[in-house]
């Protein structure tokens, strides 16, 4: 993966006016792993749940090279807002075919069981859940992630761990304690939980922990890569933003120790397992 700018995101930057939740760490969080999807040659669909005016689809858009829709869901669709969200899409990525490649679902998340979402099961790459912050809001949007998304995908969970926000940490970990070895949390930063299948957590580490630091300076600011254990006891990267003086890797681990921190992680992971 190249880690110099980003022009996609260098992009994305420059259409600050449009109003909405995604900060510009997040996005550059975001942009990684779409990035890495699209480097790896994972195809499939994008689907955000709660779009607003298109702040994040927007990002989502600029990432989407062909083969691939945009399924945007969130009841608010209509009138102003999606002329609007029309304009902003088109505006960032020209070159994108808005009747053919995006799907405007003005449906709840709830009814995504229906048509498109159904026959297109396990299609999906990257999910972004940002709708109902309810903790059976979030619970029901992963168990519909659960269905939609590929073997290789990501799935995004916005407002993990905000602080007016508590039920979707809820929703989360909930899910997640009650459905053990469907997805696993990856990395949790500017208040997004990143997730993968469970059986899929070990590439994307490695991947992150030799990719992820130097795409952030890059394109956003340093960052401290952290190994903790989430409240189920799965072992779980986080992310702080770092000083000059402190190391790429909090805790015990240097740069040039990666590969420790990666061993650490397939140890713990190793020994959940065993559990
Ligand atoms: C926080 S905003 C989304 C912000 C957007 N992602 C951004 O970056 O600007 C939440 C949106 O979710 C929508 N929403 C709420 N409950 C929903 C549900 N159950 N299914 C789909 N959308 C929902 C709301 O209409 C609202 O537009």
């Amino acid at each position: 993966m190249n880690m110099s700018k980003d022009a996609s995101l260098e992009r994305y930057y420059g259409f600050r006016e449009v109003v909405g939740c995604t900060t510009a760490p997040q996005a550059a969080l975001m942009a990684y792993f779409l990035k890495a999807l699209n480097d790896t040659g994972v195809r499939g669909d994008v689907l955000e749940i709660g779009v607003y005016r298109g702040r994040s689809s927007m990002l989502f858009g600029l990432y989407l090279h062909g083969r691939r829709r945009l399924h945007l869901v969130d009841p608010g669709l209509k009138g102003d807002v999606l002329e609007e969200l029309t304009r902003n899409l088109t505006d960032i990525a020209p070159s994108m075919d808005f009747e053919r490649d995006v799907i405007i679902d003005m449906r709840m998340s709830q009814e995504l069981q229906y048509d498109y979402a159904v026959q297109n099961r396990g299609q999906y790459a990257f999910i972004h859940i940002d709708g109902g912050h309810s903790m059976l809001d979030v619970y029901r949007d992963l168990q519909q992630a659960e269905k939609m998304l590929g073997e290789k995908g990501i799935v995004i969970c916005d407002d993990f761990f905000a602080a007016g926000r508590p039920a979707v940490t809820e929703g989360v970990y909930k899910y997640l304690h009650d459905h053990p070895g469907v997805f696993k949390i990856l990395l949790t930063g500017y208040n997004k939980a990143v997730l993968a299948r469970a059986d899929r957590y070990e590439e994307w580490w490695v991947r992150i922990i030799n990719s992820l630091g130097e795409y952030l300076e890059s394109n956003w600011r340093p960052v401290q890569i952290h190994l903790y254990n989430s409240p189920l006891e799965f072992p779980t990267l986080g992310l702080s933003e770092r000083t000059k003086e402190q190391c790429p890797f909090g805790g015990y681990f240097e740069r040039e120790e990666s590969h420790a921190l990666i061993a650490a992680l397939s140890k713990a992971v190793g020994a959940q397992g065993n559990k």
